[in-house]
């Protein structure tokens, strides 16, 4: 009886707790955006780029990393309205000509946040950097540092 007691209570208390003090989802909320770009790999968070870079990302779908993600006009322009409205606010300085990247894997903070970090086992298994979920288990709802 009095375990049951302490239990309701605790369950009481956790649901009362503010959702973001240790899982809030900061992925992508907009679905046409997690169903078109969520088809091949994750769906990157657009905080991650500066709005010109998803302008060019989206651009230039037809030739993507190689690959053909075309999308119909009215599609590829709510999405690009989406990453463009939450994407990072501030360019990088340190890229040259005013090119800024389209891969989140080149970003310097990115390189230097994964030297040394990621042992030969975990890359293989991930086969490349851009596959985050491989080792970040939160990766698409924005966590990063759960490991
Ligand atoms: C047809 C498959 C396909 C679709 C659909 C697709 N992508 Fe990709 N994307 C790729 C491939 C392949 C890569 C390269 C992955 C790698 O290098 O490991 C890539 C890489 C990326 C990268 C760079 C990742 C890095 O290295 O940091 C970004 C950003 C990206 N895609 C955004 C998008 C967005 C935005 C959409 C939706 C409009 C989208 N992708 C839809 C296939 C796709
Ligand atoms: C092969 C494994 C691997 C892949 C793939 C990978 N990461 Fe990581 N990442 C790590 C490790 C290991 C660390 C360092 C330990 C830590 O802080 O979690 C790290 C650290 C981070 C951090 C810093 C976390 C913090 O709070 O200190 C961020 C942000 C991050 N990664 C984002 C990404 C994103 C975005 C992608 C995909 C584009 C990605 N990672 C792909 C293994 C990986």
């Amino acid at each position: 009886m009095k375990k049951t007691i302490v239990m309701t209570a605790m369950i009481v208390a956790m649901a009362m707790m503010p959702a973001n003090t240790w899982s809030r989802d900061r992925g992508v909320k907009d679905e046409l955006t997690k169903t078109e770009c969520g088809a091949c790999h994750m769906v990157f968070q657009p905080r991650f780029l500066p709005a010109v870079s998803w302008t060019n990302i989206m651009s230039d779908l037809g030739n993507h990393f190689g690959e053909d993600a075309s999308l119909d006009e009215e599609s590829r322009t709510k999405i690009e309205a989406y990453l463009v409205k939450n994407a990072r606010k501030k360019e990088f300085k340190y890229i040259g000509n005013g090119t800024q990247p389209i891969r989140i894997t080149e970003i310097r903070w990115f390189k230097r946040e994964h030297r040394n970090e990621v042992s030969k086992r975990a890359m293989k298994r991930a086969g490349t950097m851009a596959n985050c979920v491989a080792c970040h288990k939160g990766a698409e709802k924005g966590q990063y540092d759960d490991d």
